[in-house]
């Protein structure tokens, strides 16, 4: 570790990681509750289940992010931190939020409350004031990289990380706009969840990509910028305008079904070159870096998030065939593939790579790492591959047969019994990973430098 104020990063990996382990166990609820659907019906239902299982991951990815970035940023700006204090107190108040929310939403506490009563639509039910707190930590963290930029080195990770996590703060901002117009609300709740992640949460990924590239192939960085930059450009092109593809059959007017259509169709070419640029990395790449698990990662999530997100996602993409396929079982398909291959593998890539270097260790425990790299993701792309096809039986029976909604469910327990068995798959392999990167101990390396750098 060359800087001091890198160590801040732990703690948010740590958190990331418990909520990680959160989020996988109650999608294994989930789908227990699928095949037996009284299960907990009383006491946790499958709503605020499923609301803990989208909620953590969202949070959970959150706090990976920002820990990668104070763990990037120091060596990128070539200087400590900013202020480490608020560093912890940032983290300190999103702590108290999520837990806030677990019991808010749990006990239903304070209902009907403006300002502590669960509120919120999909992906940000959150009470008012945890809203609030999230606005502070997230100025907090602004200001607090942005300081530390500002008065360093500026380099194109830095830039683009940058211009990600901003947008990423600001759209979040309408969050707390709820009109009581449907059509409205949706349309403003897109805001945040496409551009997100068809959008600002693109260029973090883009970034620390582009840096752990850098750092795991030993390529010059001019070559690495100049992806970087390509990727930033058609991800920004592509994904605003491709929120149309959310606005088919909202009561937004018709053309968004040609805008949506056209632009996030070429959402797939940021991904594609991402996919592109980090093999083409480590084919050109000199370096002979020790840490295989974190270039395993790295390419697993550059390859499994143009599969989940550009495969899958043009799958279903064009009006045409969104008009049959539209809420079914192929958008759980794409959404599990997509969030996996290019956030959780993006945040387990950084997690692996710095985790050593945080412990002042060698990269140690490489093959319990690929290892679980290999039965999560496994589990993950099955999971997809099931629900697809679940997916695809339902939008037959359902959409062109006409039969009712249960029916057809009744008819996919098979399905949804395999992707139980998929889900044990996933838990089992993010406790490996857990184990892998926190617990076993090897020899210390001595002195402090690592070959890592
Ligand atoms: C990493 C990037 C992406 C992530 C994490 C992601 C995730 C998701 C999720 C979770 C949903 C479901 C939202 C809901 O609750 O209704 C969704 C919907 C959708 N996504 Fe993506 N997506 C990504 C990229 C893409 C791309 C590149 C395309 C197109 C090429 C795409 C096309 C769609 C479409 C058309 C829907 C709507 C499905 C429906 O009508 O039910 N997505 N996405
Ligand atoms: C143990 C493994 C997992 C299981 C069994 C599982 C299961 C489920 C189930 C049953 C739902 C509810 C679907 C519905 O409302 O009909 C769901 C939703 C969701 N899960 Fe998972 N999940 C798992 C892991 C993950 C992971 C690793 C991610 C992130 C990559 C993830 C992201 C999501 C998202 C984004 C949704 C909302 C999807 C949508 O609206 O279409 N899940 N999951
Ligand atoms: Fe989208």
């Amino acid at each position: 570790m060359k800087y001091e104020t890198q160590k801040i990063a732990y703690a948010y990996f740590l958190v990331a990681l418990i909520l990680f382990a959160v989020q996988v166990t109650m999608g294994l609820l989930l789908a227990w509750v699928y095949i037996y659907p009284n299960t907990l019906s009383e006491i946790l239902p499958f709503n605020i289940l499923r609301m803990l299982h989208t909620n953590s991951l969202v949070v959970w990815l959150l706090t990976g992010f920002f820990g990668a970035a104070y763990f990037l940023i120091p060596e990128e700006a070539e200087r400590e931190i900013h202020s480490p204090t608020l560093a912890h107190v940032q983290l300190a108040i999103l702590v108290l939020g999520t837990a806030g929310v677990v019991l808010t939403y749990t006990f239903n506490l304070f209902e009907g409350n403006w300002l502590l009563g669960k509120e919120g639509r999909e992906f940000l039910e959150q009470p008012k004031w945890v809203k609030a707190g999230i606005v502070v930590a997230a100025l907090i963290f602004l200001y607090n990289v942005t300081m530390t930029v500002l008065k360093g080195r500026k380099t194109a990770i830095t830039n683009i990380l940058l211009l990600g996590l901003w947008g990423l703060a600001l759209l979040f901002l309408f969050a707390f706009y709820n009109p009581s117009n449907l059509s409205l609300d949706k349309q403003y709740w897109w805001y945040v969840i496409h551009l997100w992640v068809e959008g600002v949460w693109e260029l973090i990924m883009a970034s620390i990509l582009a840096y752990l590239m850098l750092k795991l192939t030993g390529v010059d960085r001019e070559v690495v910028e100049k992806w970087l930059y390509i990727i930033a450009a058609t991800a920004l092109f592509s994904g605003i305008l491709g929120t149309g593809h959310h606005y088919y059959w909202i009561g937004t007017p018709g053309y968004w079904q040609w805008i949506g259509s056209i632009f996030s169709s070429l959402e797939v070419i940021p991904f594609f070159a991402m996919m592109s640029f980090a093999f083409i990395m480590v084919w050109k790449g000199r370096r002979d870096h020790p840490n295989k698990a974190a270039l395993l990662w790295s390419l697993g999530c550059a390859t499994l998030a143009f599969f989940g997100a550009g495969v899958w996602g043009f799958m279903h993409t064009l009006h045409g065939v969104n008009y049959y396929s539209h809420g079914t079982q192929i958008t759980a398909a794409h959404g599990h593939l997509a969030f996996y291959g290019a956030y959780v593998c993006l945040n387990l890539a950084m997690f692996t790579y710095a985790m050593p270097i945080l412990k002042g260790r060698d990269p140690y425990n490489q093959v319990l790492n690929m290892a679980s790299f290999w039965l999560m993701s496994g589990g993950v792309v099955f999971m997809t591959f099931v629900l697809t096809f679940a997916g695809a039986i339902q939008t037959h029976l359902q959409r062109v047969m006409g039969e009712f909604y249960m029916d057809v469910q009744d008819g996919l327990w098979l399905f949804y019994a395999m992707r139980f068995g998929a889900g044990i798959a996933v838990v089992l392999g993010a406790c490996l990973y857990i184990y892998a990167v926190l617990v076993p101990r090897r020899e210390i390396i001595e002195p402090a430098g690592t070959p890592a750098e």
